[in-house]
């Protein structure tokens, strides 16, 4: 058993679920490599006692980054802090010569995130990846066979979203997450889109242009001491994408959502594709079931398929059971250390969000931007210049 020593920076939402997902790696027993949390860095320390005890390892306890980065001891970075922080962490951890995983969107704008990837292309020995765990689901893997298997024959169209219910209350105060000068200008897109983004660009669906409608629902909000103060950031965002299969080079409707501002919805991501052989749809919110119809010219039925604990990695959990969030946390987490050691993914929707996703969702929220700004259709750049 091979041990990758992490350090983690930001002791907040995400870095508690990797470190529990690190504390329950028996879970995977196939896996012939294994991450151990050797030091911790935030620059708040309050939840520091939970972390040392679900993190034995732990050597370095530190609020400054550089000072993990100095560390020999430490092979690799899990950062998950507010995006404002994304360049200098990111570049200085891969110069540093660490491997990274970062969180989305790797770059509070398209600009930063060029100087990001303008490091990693120099440093080709450290892997670096962005998480995203919802296609790492059972019906979102079976969905991506499909694709794989060539069984949905021409895309007639595609709906993807995520969709939260977080700030349907006005009296929810802000925080970081809906401020422009910490989150970006991109608001939900942001925060929710590379979730939305990742399957599609795994599939080859390239967005050439896009119509964007984005909403400011609630302009104002709290802050800690109860004054009313601008809430900035985008709340809602649906993209209308004209799209090109890279495999058919057909093109087709691509419709992204995004949205913190969802009556009803609490943590939904779903996929619709519907093809001219077969049409399939996924939900989150039934998460263990996939919706399949095969067209076979006569009949047009959905048929429900209960899909159970069939992940990628192979988890002790009984293959009748049900499969959870934490559990498509800690299959993305086995994907990117099966890739870090066998220096390829698994299979190819079994693998982690590279580098060159993360630009192309930069260059479809910044047309999103433009496109809301105009009140026109923007075309979308092949390519990161
Ligand atoms: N994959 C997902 O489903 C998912 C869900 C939520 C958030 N995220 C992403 O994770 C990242 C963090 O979000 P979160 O919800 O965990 O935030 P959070 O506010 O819960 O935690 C952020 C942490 O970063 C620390 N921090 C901030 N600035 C720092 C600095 N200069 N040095 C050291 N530590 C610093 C804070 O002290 C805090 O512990 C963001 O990029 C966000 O988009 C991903």
């Amino acid at each position: 058993m091979e041990t990758i020593r992490f350090g983690l920076i930001g002791l907040g939402l995400m870095g508690r679920e990797f470190a529990s997902a690190a504390a329950r790696w028996t879970h995977l027993p196939d896996l012939e490599v294994r991450p151990e949390i050797v030091a911790l860095c935030s620059r708040n320390l309050n939840s520091l006692e939970w972390f040392r005890n679900t993190c034995p390892a732990v050597k370095q306890v530190t609020r400054d980054y550089r000072e993990m980065l100095a560390n020999p001891e430490v092979d690799a970075i899990y950062c998950a802090v507010p995006h404002d922080q994304h360049r200098r962490m990111y570049c200085e951890t891969v110069e540093a010569g660490k491997h990274l995983f970062g969180e989305k969107p790797f770059g509070i704008d398209m600009k930063t995130n060029r100087e990001i990837n303008r490091v990693i292309e120099k440093h080709p020995d450290v892997l670096v990846r962005c998480s995203s765990q919802f296609p790492f689901t059972p019906a979102a893997q079976y969905l991506c066979a499909m694709i794989e298997e060539g069984r949905l024959g021409e895309i007639i169209e595609v709906e993807a979203g995520f969709l939260h219910s977080s700030d349907l209350n006005p009296e929810k105060p802000i925080n970081w997450k809906r401020s422009i000068a910490t989150n970006g200008e991109y608001g939900c897109m942001g925060d929710l889109g590379m979730h939305v983004c990742h399957i599609p660009f795994r599939a080859g669906w390239v967005p050439l242009d896009v119509r964007a409608i984005l909403s400011n629902i609630i302009p104002t909000r709290p802050d800690s001491q109860g004054k009313q103060v601008p809430c900035e950031t985008w709340d809602n965002a649906t993209l209308l994408c004209r799209t090109r299969d890279d495999v058919t080079g057909s093109t087709f409707p691509m419709t992204l959502k995004m949205q913190r501002i969802a009556p009803g919805e609490s943590n939904t991501w779903y996929l619709t594709v519907l093809g001219t052989r077969s049409s399939v749809r996924i939900s989150t919110r039934n998460i263990n079931v996939v919706h399949v119809l095969e067209y076979d010219g006569r009949k047009q039925n959905w048929e429900t398929i209960d899909i159970g604990h069939a992940p990628a990695f192979k988890s002790i959990t009984g293959a009748i059971f049900e499969f959870g969030f934490s559990d498509a946390i800690l299959q993305m987490w086995g994907a990117y250390l099966y890739e870090l050691q066998q220096g390829k993914p698994l299979s190819r929707f079994a693998g982690c969000v590279t580098p060159a996703e993360v630009a192309a969702s930069h260059r479809l929220f910044t047309a999103a931007l433009q496109s809301q700004k105009d009140a026109t259709t923007v075309g979308i750049p092949p390519q990161q210049d």
